[in-house]
């Protein structure tokens, strides 16, 4: 693993760091008069976007762990090369509890690129046999956009499943409505994975965990209490996941503190259950979410 002396030759003077993080782990911290972001190494993951003349984008648990091997609870992790939870292996995969390389950090017009890689090694092996890299680029400008692109490097045919497993900052959840998947079928999995149908849009009542399926529309998450509404678009993805544990989940978890949850909400770009990537050897497929926000 690079020191971060060594990754400084990455750096962007005024414009992009690479500094000691919370618990002492590596990141990149973006400042342009567009938006400020934040992307760890630990695990490729985006923890803040704020686009100027605007809060937080992205929520964060004050009880996330800090520590290499735990996944961080809040901002953008990466499922990969499975989605929840699997017999004797790390949920949602192996790519969110490693530690990325660093490969570049451009300026570009649409903002700040920081593209990070990730390439099977023996403990990604010791899971899960194949040889990949995944690279994961993101954008930070006045939109966030990710693109986790993923290479077949062995001989052998891949299939793995994919999440950019997006937490979102609301004011008040209760009140939040999410819009553009009405009528489209989804898996719920608080309801013994029975497949339904949405009607209407959606507002948050009980725990909520579900799997919308062929989903390609963009997704709005309209937030009245803190004035805004989160468009989020995508390429390349077949389903949304919609996700909040509400009370007795949130209980549950360690790392996530017991009256957070009306302050999130989770809707994930994803490629999942029969819609895998499927890579002949050498081939590639890049995910994109792309997040806007705009005043209500
Ligand atoms: C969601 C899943 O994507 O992630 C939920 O649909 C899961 O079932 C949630 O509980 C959080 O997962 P984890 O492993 O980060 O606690």
């Amino acid at each position: 693993m690079a020191t971060l002396a060594e990754l400084q030759r990455h750096a962007i003077p005024g414009m992009a760091q690479i500094l000691p993080g919370r618990g002492n782990l590596p990141m990149v911290q973006v400042r342009t008069p567009a938006a400020t972001g934040v992307v760890y190494l630990d695990g490729g993951h985006v923890a803040a976007w704020k686009p100027a003349g605007f809060e937080d984008v992205l929520w964060l648990s004050e009880k996330s762990h800090w520590e290499t091997g735990k996944p961080i609870r809040g901002g953008v992790p990466i499922c990969f090369p499975w989605f929840g939870p699997r017999q004797n292996a790390p949920a949602h995969g192996i790519a969110r509890l490693q530690v990325w390389d660093l490969e570049s950090i451009r300026q570009e017009a649409a903002g700040v690129t920081v593209c990070l890689r990730l390439q099977d090694d023996d403990t990604s092996r010791s899971f899960w046999p194949h040889p990949f890299l995944l690279r994961h680029r993101i954008t930070f400008g006045t939109q966030l956009t990710m693109a986790l692109e993923l290479t077949n490097t062995g001989t052998a045919p891949l299939a793995a499943e994919e999440a950019l497993h997006t937490y979102f900052s609301v004011g008040d959840i209760r009140q939040v409505r999410i819009l553009g998947l009405a009528g489209v079928a989804y898996v719920d999995k608080t309801d013994d994975f029975r497949e339904k149908r949405q009607e209407g849009d959606i507002t948050i009542t009980a725990e909520t965990d579900r799997v919308y399926l062929n989903t390609v529309s963009a997704v709005t998450v309209e937030d009245p209490a803190q004035h805004r509404r989160i468009v989020i678009s995508k390429e390349n993805s077949r389903d949304t996941v919609v996700w909040n544990p509400w009370i007795a989940k949130a209980k549950a978890m360690p790392d996530f503190g017991d009256d957070e949850w009306p302050g999130m909400h989770c809707v994930e770009t994803c490629n999942v259950g029969a819609h895998l990537v499927t890579l002949a050897q050498g081939q590639t497929h890049v995910m994109t979410a792309r997040l806007a926000v705009a005043k209500l």
